[in-house]
C-alpha cells in the first residue's frame, strides 16, 4: 500500500478535504492519511510515499524530518531542501534573469544586529549606507518587506524617507527589502500545481482580508491572462515548486511578479471561496496520486540554472527605477548618507 501523508498546522478545511478526496477515488493500493510522527530514527524509513507539506516553514522538527524522508525516497510537495534554500530576493533576481518583470528591489543590512553578532561582525558593510542612492533607485511609494516573509507580517507601505525610516527602525533583526510599489490596475494570485496547471484568481489586496479573492470578476484581456499564466509557469518550473501561488500586480499592461515564494499557499475554503477550494483540492489530490504512482529512481535535483541559458539573452523587464534626484546625486558625491535615528543599532 502506498501512503500519501498530509502534514499541516492550524488550517482546518484543506487537509481533511484532501485526504477525503484522495480516498474517495478508491484507488487500488493508494491511501491518504494525516502524518503522525514522534521521535525520528535514522534507521527507520518513513511510511509515506508522498507527503504534502503545509507547515514545515514554521516547525524546524518537521523540516528536518522531511529532508530525512526525501533521502529515503519519499516525494515531498514541496521539496524541503529547495524551500530551505530559497528567499524572496533570490526569487526577484531569478525572475529578472528569466525575463519576467519584477519591480526594482534592494536588500538592506539588518537594522538590529542579529543575535550573537556585534559591530565587529559587520566590518564588511559599507558605512554609512548610501541611502540617497537607494531612494533614487527605488523611489516612493515603495514597500519595505522581509526577505523571508509571509502572511503580510512586517510589510510596510512607505511614501517618504520619514515613513521609510520609521518602518525600518521597527524591523528588528529581519533582513528587509525595499521595493518600488507597482501602481496596479489588476492584481492576480495564481495557484500553480505540478508545474503544469494554473488557476488565475482575481485578488484585491486593498480589500479587507476576508474579501480579497474576488468572486465574480470582470475578466481581464485574454492576452494579459496568457502572459500571467506563462510567467507563473516559468517561475515555478525554474524554482522547482510543485505547489505555489504566484502574485502579479499589473501596471500599464505589464504583470510584475510580486510574491512567488508561497510553497504552502493559502487554501482555506473561507478565504479562497468554494470554486477555488474545490479546484485546489482536486488538483493537489491528482498530483499527489500521480507522484505516488510514479516510481522514484533517485532524489530529485533542482537546476534553475538550466533555465537561464536562453533567458539571459532576453533583456529582463524591470520596472523603470525612480529618476535620480539632483539632491540625491549631490549627497552621494559628498559621501553623505541619511542615517536612521533611534535605537542602539546599526546606523547606516
Ligand atoms: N511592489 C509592490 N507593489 C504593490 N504592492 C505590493 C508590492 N509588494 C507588496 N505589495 C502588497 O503587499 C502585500 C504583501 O506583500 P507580499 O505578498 O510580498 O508579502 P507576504 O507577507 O509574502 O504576503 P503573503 O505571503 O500573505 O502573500 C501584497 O499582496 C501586495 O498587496
Ligand atoms: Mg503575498
Amino acid at each position: 500500500m502506498k501512503k500519501i501523508g498530509v502534514l499541516f498546522g492550524m488550517e482546518n478545511t484543506f487537509p481533511g478535504a484532501l485526504v477525503e478526496k484522495i480516498n474517495g477515488k478508491n484507488l487500488d493500493g493508494i491511501a491518504a492519511e494525516f502524518v503522525e510522527i514522534g521521535a525520528i530514527r535514522l534507521d527507520r524509513p518513513p511510511a509515506w510515499s508522498v507527503i504534502v507539506d503545509r507547515i514545515s516553514h514554521d516547525i524546524p522538527f518537521y523540516r528536518a524530518f522531511l529532508k530525512h524522508a526525501v533521502l529515503h525516497g519519499t516525494t515531498v510537495i514541496n521539496n524541503p531542501f529547495w524551500w530551505s534554500a530559497d528567499d524572496k530576493f533570490f526569487n526577484y533576481s531569478l525572475a529578472a534573469k528569466l525575463g519576467v518583470a519584477a519591480p526594482p528591489t534592494v536588500i538592506l543590512p539588518h537594522k538590529h544586529y542579529p543575535a550573537g553578532t556585534t559591530e565587529r561582525s559587520m566590518r564588511n558593510l559599507q558605512f554609512p549606507l548610501d541611502w540617497d542612492a537607494v531612494f533614487a533607485y527605488i523611489g516612493f511609494p515603495s514597500f519595505l518587506k522581509p526577505v523571508n516573509g509571509g502572511g503580510w507580517r512586517d510589510v510596510y507601505h512607505v511614501h517618504s524617507r520619514e515613513e521609510f525610516f520609521q518602518a525600518y527602525d521597527q524591523s528588528r533583526d529581519l533582513c528587509m527589502m525595499l521595493q518600488k510599489a507597482v501602481n496596479f490596475t489588476e492584481y492576480f494570485r495564481c495557484y500553480v500545481v505540478g508545474q503544469e496547471k494554473v488557476r488565475i484568481m482575481y485578488y484585491d489586496p486593498r480589500r479587507p482580508h476576508a474579501e480579497r479573492y474576488v468572486q465574480n470578476p470582470t475578466p481581464a484581456p485574454k492576452k494579459l491572462l496568457e502572459k500571467v499564466e506563462q510567467d507563473a509557469l516559468k517561475l515555478c518550473r525554474a524554482l522547482g515548486y510543485d505547489l505555489n501561488t504566484v502574485e502579479f500586480a499589473v501596471e500599464d499592461g505589464i504583470p510584475y511578479a510580486i510574491d512567488f515564494m508561497n510553497p504552502a499557499p493559502d487554501a482555506d475554503l473561507h478565504s479562497v471561496g468554494k470554486e477555488n477550494f474545490e479546484w485546489i483540492v482536486e488538483t493537489v489530490a491528482d498530483l499527489a496520486v500521480q507522484k505516488a504512482k510514479t516510481a522514484k529512481a533517485k532524489v530529485p535535483e533542482f537546476h534553475w540554472s538550466a533555465y537561464l541559458g536562453a533567458a539571459s539573452q532576453t533583456p529582463a523587464k524591470v520596472a523603470k527605477p525612480a529618476a535620480a534626484k539632483p539632491a540625491a546625486k549631490k549627497a552621494k558625491k559628498a559621501g553623505k548618507a541619511i542615517a536612521s535615528t533611534g535605537s542602539p543599532v546599526i546606523q547606516r
